[in-house]
């Protein structure tokens, strides 16, 4: 992960953001331009959403943060806590945590053995990994599920192990890619809220993609509209509302306008877009 290394004017903007792309773009090897250019900062504890057409590049610019992928341009700054080159305690994804669509747990063993894979990958010892997995586990609701194999879990739960698993090693920044997509409308609008919860507990930046308007606008601070391929800033809508939000603000009239705006924001991506 690039370090924030830039001249001391520079870093004194930079000490309040936890991510910033400036002027960039990915083209594929086989000729998509995917991506950009993209500019986008992010300050530290922020929550904001990702939202626009299929194929704009979401999964690609949270795979260039979290140099997964190598931008073709312009340059990446990841801010990250400076304690982890312990020995022992490296954190792998440096200080990032990376939530999938889909939860890729391995079927053969634990839960908690899912959890404990990025300590174990980093070394950290058993005994302690154990501890830390179990915590992960508890803080997502699922301390009684340690023993259960992920066959036995229901969606939602699979979902929960998979952020339990992005937040053993206690990264500052959680990218999260259209975590909840496959899930039943109830169980989306609970991990929303534990989600949120879990936000404010942690104040860790969350980057979140979705494909949903009302997702967006429920859990973020920010909604960052993006235009069709290669995906650029479209709208950057700011939620303000009384916190901490839950089934009121849902229900609510502001709620409604915020989703209506986002809704006119995003409009324009899709125009011209086949429908196929
Ligand atoms: N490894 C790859 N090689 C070539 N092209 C790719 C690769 N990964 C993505 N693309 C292309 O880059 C573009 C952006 O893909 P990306 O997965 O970032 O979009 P997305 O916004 O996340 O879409 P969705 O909402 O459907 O998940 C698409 O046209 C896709 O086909
Ligand atoms: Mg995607």
């Amino acid at each position: 992960m690039a370090d924030v290394k830039t001249s001391p004017a520079v870093e004194a903007g930079l000490t309040a953001l936890a991510v910033s792309l400036r002027g960039v773009t990915k083209a594929y090897d086989n000729g998509v331009m995917a991506l950009g250019p993209l500019d986008l900062a992010v300050r530290k504890g922020e929550f904001i959403s990702l939202l626009g057409p299929s194929g704009c590049g979401k999964s690609t610019a949270l795979r260039i943060i979290a140099e997964l992928s190598a931008p073709s341009s312009g340059t990446v700054r990841v801010a990250r806590h400076a304690g982890e080159a312990q020995p022992g305690h490296v954190q792998p994804g440096h200080g990032i945590g990376f939530v999938f669509q889909e939860p890729t747990l391995m079927p053969w063993t634990s839960v908690r053995e899912n959890v404990r894979l990025p300590l174990r990958l980093a070394g950290v010892p058993k005994a302690e990994a154990r501890a830390r997995a179990d915590e992960a586990l508890a803080s997502v609701g699922l301390a009684d599920f340690a023993d259960a194999y992920p066959r036995e879990l229901s969606g939602g739960m699979k979902m929960r192990v998979s952020l339990a698993r992005a937040l053993v090693t206690d990264p500052d920044i959680l990218l999260m890619d259209e975590p909840f997509a496959a899930l039943d409308e109830i169980t989306r609008f609970r991990l929303n809220n534990d989600l949120l919860a879990l936000w404010r507990a942690l104040g860790k930046t969350v980057i979140f993609v979705t494909h949903s308007v009302f997702e967006s606008v429920y859990l973020s601070q920010r909604v960052v509209v993006m235009t069709a391929r290669p995906g650029r800033i479209q709208a950057d809508i700011r939620i303000e509302t009384v916190e901490p939000r839950g089934e009121e603000f849902r229900t609510s009239a502001a709620y409604s306008d915020y989703c209506r705006k986002v809704s006119a924001a995003l409009a324009p991506s899709y125009s011209g877009q086949s429908t196929l």
